[in-house]
């Protein structure tokens, strides 16, 4: 059984592209409600709840957990990853690596939470593939307007804090922009508004298609989906951002 881990939401858009290519997986997600938001943290406290958040996903059965979460890919995994009993598959390499393929010019832009910003991983993947320029931009709010529903294209909320955060990134010569945070793509339609032109790589989605490419497991499909707070919150903002309610019921598991 794979397991898909975000501090909330986001996750579900690498968990929607992963059902979308191997509908038979067995998939266990789990989303740190109660604490999200991670971005804003220190690294110490993300390392910490993202090793309470995975031990969870371990005792449950999983053989190998995609985290479906820029900020605990960027700040935790060089961590954790070393000495953790299942493999962890993290967004920021399959993301840099799609992304250096995609660009025409070599110049590429990541959107991501502070935390990632702060830690150059993406700078880092992405400088490791080849000459690159990179401009990188934290844009924290974009995390709360996902988890509050503020995503639909007209939502004039979201359309101030793309106006806000992206005219750097319009001036900067980038084709191709790195949504770092896997929350980042429920405003795709936005972003793309704010730079016409600019191809948009989902980290969760790359990820996503990594773990397929190099996962031998099979399954039977099943879905099961916990939440460190709020399962009923949970379900109806996912129906809302999927467009379908989820295949099951969440089930709350406090950390
Ligand atoms: N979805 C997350 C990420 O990819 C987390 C955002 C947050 O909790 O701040 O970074």
């Amino acid at each position: 059984m794979l397991g898909v881990f975000d501090s909330g939401l986001g996750g579900l858009t690498a968990l929607c592209e992963l059902r979308r290519l191997r509908p038979d997986l067995d998939i266990l997600y789990f989303g740190d409600t109660a604490r999200v938001p991670y971005g804003t943290r220190s690294r110490e406290t993300i390392i910490r709840y993202a090793r309470e958040a995975l031990g969870f996903l371990v005792s449950r059965g999983t053989d190998a957990i995609l985290v479906a979460c820029g900020t605990v890919s960027s700040v935790a995994l060089p961590h954790l990853a070393p000495a953790f009993p299942v493999p962890l598959i993290g967004v920021v390499e399959p993301a840099a690596l799609l992304a250096y393929h995609t660009s025409k010019n070599r110049t590429i832009g990541i959107i991501a939470t502070e935390a990632t910003v702060e830690s150059r991983a993406f700078e880092t993947a992405l400088h490791r593939l080849g000459r690159v320029t990179t401009r990188s931009l934290a844009c924290p709010l974009f995390v709360s307007l996902a988890e509050n529903g503020f995503t639909s294209p007209g939502d004039p909320v979201a359309r101030e804090a793309v106006r806000h955060y992206l005219p750097p990134l319009g001036k900067s010569g980038i084709d191709t922009l790195i949504l770092g945070c896997t929350h980042f793509p429920l405003l795709a339609p936005q972003i793309s508004a704010a730079l016409p032109g600019v191809r948009l790589i989902g980290a969760g989605e790359a990820a996503a298609a990594a773990m397929v490419a190099t996962n031998p497991q099979v399954g039977h499909g099943n879905l099961e989906v916990f939440v460190s707070d709020a399962p009923a919150r949970f379900e109806k903002e996912a129906e809302r951002l999927l467009g379908a309610p989820l295949p099951t019921k969440v089930q709350k598991y406090a950390l």
